[in-house]
């Protein structure tokens, strides 16, 4: 019996992060350089019901019943046998492996989770749509999260440049020039449902404020969208700012990160801004393509960890 294979990729907010999850929208593209893969291989001479579970990276090696409820691989299992309503599936070995770093932005809790809901379906012989991968993932999303937005499952899915309304059904956009990024890391792993949840109990005490700083960043995403359309990049760039200078105002922001994005502009980045959750992680640079490789070298002198390169389409 052949094993079966399913990847997806990781994933950078362009603009909108933390206004998204209050209803403004957000642009978010793949990141191809990065993946997550897993591999479901039959044991034909198993006891049915068995599976055992293996994720090197975070030196996991276990069968699914020795692994608490909430533990989200089990639950994306659990999530594909109650959707396909299996209720004892043929043994096997599921294998998990990203290069996507965790807790940085990178979605590599969504990418984990939409290759293994592929791969266990397709096994299973009924391979789930898009819309079911990405549906199911959310609810995976959750257990990261709290209250996730629901944008990075959508796009890891898709695996295409996205505009997103939470809550609306989602929306690809033509990218008609390709533009480059560079991607910075902090190196410092940050909880994205900690930086949510803070965010949430600011909004709490100071309603207007936040709310302000929301429709303001839901602005920078409508004119961001009518930049790439209209291969406005340089423009694009400026929005960068304004964006990472409101994300500093939420509160998201942190040191490592406002030097990488100084140093990204002082280097000849068009813009640039942190990405994701925040309070650590990546950061973004809008670059011209001839720029990119000094750019990725002023963020590593100012103290990324890596730097990835990669280009819109
Ligand atoms: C995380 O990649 C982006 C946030 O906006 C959270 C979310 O949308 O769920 C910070």
């Amino acid at each position: 019996m052949p094993a079966f294979t399913a990847t997806a990729p990781g994933k950078i907010i362009l603009f909108g992060e933390h206004a998204v999850v209050y209803g403004q929208p957000a642009i978010a593209v793949p990141v191809e350089q990065v993946r997550a893969r897993v591999v479901v291989d039959p044991q034909p001479r198993g006891q049915p019901g068995t599976l055992r579970i293996i994720a090197k990276d975070i030196q996991l090696d276990a069968w699914l019943d020795e692994l608490p409820t909430d533990q989200p691989l089990v639950v994306a299992v659990q999530l594909v046998l109650s959707e396909l309503k299996i209720e004892r599936c043929p043994a096997c070995t599921i294998r998990v492996s990203s290069s996507i770093p965790v807790a940085s932005g990178l979605g590599s809790g969504a990418a984990v989770s939409v290759a293994l809901l592929r791969a266990f379906s397709a096994f299973l012989g009924r391979p789930l749509s898009d819309e079911r991968v990405s549906a199911l993932a959310y609810e995976v999303e959750i257990i990261h999260h709290g209250t996730p937005s629901g944008i990075d499952n959508t796009v890891v899915t898709y695996a295409a440049p996205v505009y997103y309304v939470k809550g609306q059904p989602i929306q690809r956009f033509l990218v008609p020039l390709p533009f480059s990024i560079v991607i910075g890391d902090t190196g410092i792993s940050s909880s994205t449902s900690q930086s949510v949840g803070d965010v949430r109990l600011a909004l709490q005490a100071e309603p207007d404020r936040y709310q302000a700083y929301f429709s303001s960043i839901g602005e920078i995403v409508e004119q961001a969208r009518r930049c790439i359309e209209t291969q406005s990049i340089q423009r694009m760039g400026q929005l960068m700012r304004e964006n990472h200078a409101l994300l500093q105002k939420i509160g998201v922001s942190c040191e490592a990160l406002d030097r990488l994005v100084f140093a990204a502009e002082g280097a000849g980045a068009w813009g640039a801004k942190l990405s994701g959750g925040g309070r650590g992680g990546n950061m973004i640079a809008l670059v011209d393509e001839v720029q990119a490789a000094s750019v990725a070298q002023a963020l590593r002198v100012a103290g990324a960890v890596s730097t990835i390169m990669t280009r819109v389409r």
